[in-house]
């Protein structure tokens, strides 16, 4: 994909290994922002993203200006996932072997609105269905509470945005994942909501 020198491509393996540094800075910059607001290590970061070299159905999609990564999206499926994110589902009676799982997307400020974030969901969607096993895509985001001093006024978030990519939120499916935000000391647990689309048209479960 072209957008204006962007471009935008599928990386698997040891391809990634030496963009590892690279997505770790994006990671940290792009996440300390309302509602993630991450006090992130790029040390943290750089082992956290090996799990996408080293797990087989893994992969980033990588938006790249010039030579610089501006982007990123990862994948995998859910089965290669961590525990966290399998816990629910396992919970709920869910085959985790049925879901494909989209970790994370960032983009820097200056590139979104381009398109870039849909072309992240159509590569990620074609990677789960190129692998074959999985019937349902999911993601989860965080949820801050209503009140949460550091929410910004008229936030919306990206409800809109998933909806219109075909996502459905799902409440009964929540994750926690711990992480230390900006301006606390220690690291608090969060509760994580997830979204489903069903691959292949089979109604979601
Ligand atoms: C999530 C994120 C990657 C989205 O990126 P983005 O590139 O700005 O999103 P897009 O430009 O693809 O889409 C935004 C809107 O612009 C539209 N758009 C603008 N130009 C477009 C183009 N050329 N082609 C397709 N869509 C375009 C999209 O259709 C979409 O509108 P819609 O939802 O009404 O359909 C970005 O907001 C981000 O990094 N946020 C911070 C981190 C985060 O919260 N990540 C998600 C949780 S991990």
């Amino acid at each position: 994909m072209g957008a204006g020198g962007v471009t935008v491509a599928m990386e698997h393996g040891v391809a990634l290994a030496p963009l590892l540094p690279d997505l770790a800075r994006l990671r940290v910059s792009v996440f300390r922002a309302w509602p993630y607001l991450y006090d992130g290590s790029e040390a943290y970061e750089a082992q956290y993203l090996r799990t996408y070299v080293k797990a087989p159905g893994a992969g980033v999609a990588v938006a790249r200006d010039g030579g610089a990564a501006i982007g990123a999206s990862t994948c995998l499926p859910m089965p290669e996932a961590s525990e966290a994110v399998r816990a629910p589902f396992l919970a709920a009676g869910l085959d985790p072997a049925d879901f494909f799982y989209f970790g994370e997307s960032v983009l820097l400020d200056l590139y979104r609105g381009r398109g870039i974030g849909v072309r992240f969901f159509q590569l990620r969607e074609a990677r789960a269905n190129a692998l074959g096993r999985a019937r349902f895509a999911t993601f989860c985001a965080v949820e801050r509470p209503e009140n949460h001093p550091l929410r910004p006024p008229g936030a919306t978030g990206l409800d809109a945005f998933w909806t219109h990519r075909g996502y459905r939120k799902r409440p009964d499916l929540v994750c926690r994942m711990s992480w230390k935000d900006l301006g606390e000391t220690e690291e608090t647990e969060k509760p994580l909501v997830f979204w489903m689309k069903s691959l292949r048209g089979d109604p979601l479960p």
